[in-house]
């Protein structure tokens, strides 16, 4: 599996310091929590912040909006230098132009669904899209226990996907540490997010070799 470090836990002040942690760790990308107070209940940061953080690394910037109204800021973000866009499927948003909207910029579009919401909630634009997030917490905050039930929808997601032979990719975002990544990983993730883990490992670049060697169900889907 691919790692995506969240840096929702990290140190603001010193974000530069905190790329290169990410960058020294090996990991493959790097995820960016946007909150907007109403969608979940935090507020983090927006286009203006993410413009800023853009030189201080070349990984790819996995943008993911809790928002209730993503499609108005589609164009800020990838202004700001998103290259792959996650927006919740249960957001006021009209999904399918929402979509349209990322990848007219160019970028790699991704649909992300809640703990309670089915996987059946994205198989109608599973054609359309490069990445569906599963959410194995509720959205909102950093450091919380992983949700073992969402395996099955995990599993049922990697078959519908192989079934229709679509390559879209499939990342997981919450309480992802070594003990639950083996796990994700036999369901057939192919990136996880790993916030406060990666940050309070006292051996970042072993998490993150560790994941590495863990095998995606079926690794034919894995896209960096
Ligand atoms: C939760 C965020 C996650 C979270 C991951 O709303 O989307 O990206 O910060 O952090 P950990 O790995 O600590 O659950
Ligand atoms: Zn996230």
């Amino acid at each position: 599996m691919l790692v995506s470090p969240s840096i929702l836990t990290c140190d603001f002040a010193h974000v530069a310091d905190e790329f290169a942690f990410v960058e020294a760790s090996g990991a493959d990308m790097v995820h960016l929590d946007v909150m907007d107070g109403v969608f979940v209940p935090n507020l983090s940061f927006g286009p203006p912040v993410i413009a800023r953080m853009r030189p201080l690394t070349d990984l790819t910037f996995d943008v993911h909006l809790m928002m209730q109204y993503p499609h108005r800021l589609i164009d800020a973000f990838a202004d700001a230098g998103a290259d792959i866009i996650n927006f919740h499927v249960e957001s006021d948003s009209p999904v399918e132009e929402t979509i349209a909207a990322i990848r007219a910029r160019g970028k790699k579009a991704a649909l992300t669904i809640k703990p309670r919401t089915p996987a059946e909630a994205v198989f109608p634009y599973l054609d359309k899209i490069d990445m569906v997030l599963v959410m194995t917490v509720e959205p909102g905050f950093g450091g919380q226990k992983f949700m073992a039930d969402m395996l099955p929808k995990i599993a049922q997601l990697r078959r519908e996907i192989d079934r229709r032979g679509l390559s879209v990719t499939i990342e997981v975002d919450g309480g992802i540490a070594s003990a639950t990544a083996p796990s994700v990983a036999a369901a057939g993730v192919d990136i996880a997010v790993v916030g406060s883990a990666l940050f309070n490992a006292p051996d970042a670049a072993a998490l993150v070799d560790e994941i590495h060697g863990l095998r995606t169900a079926d690794a034919a889907h894995c896209q960096p």
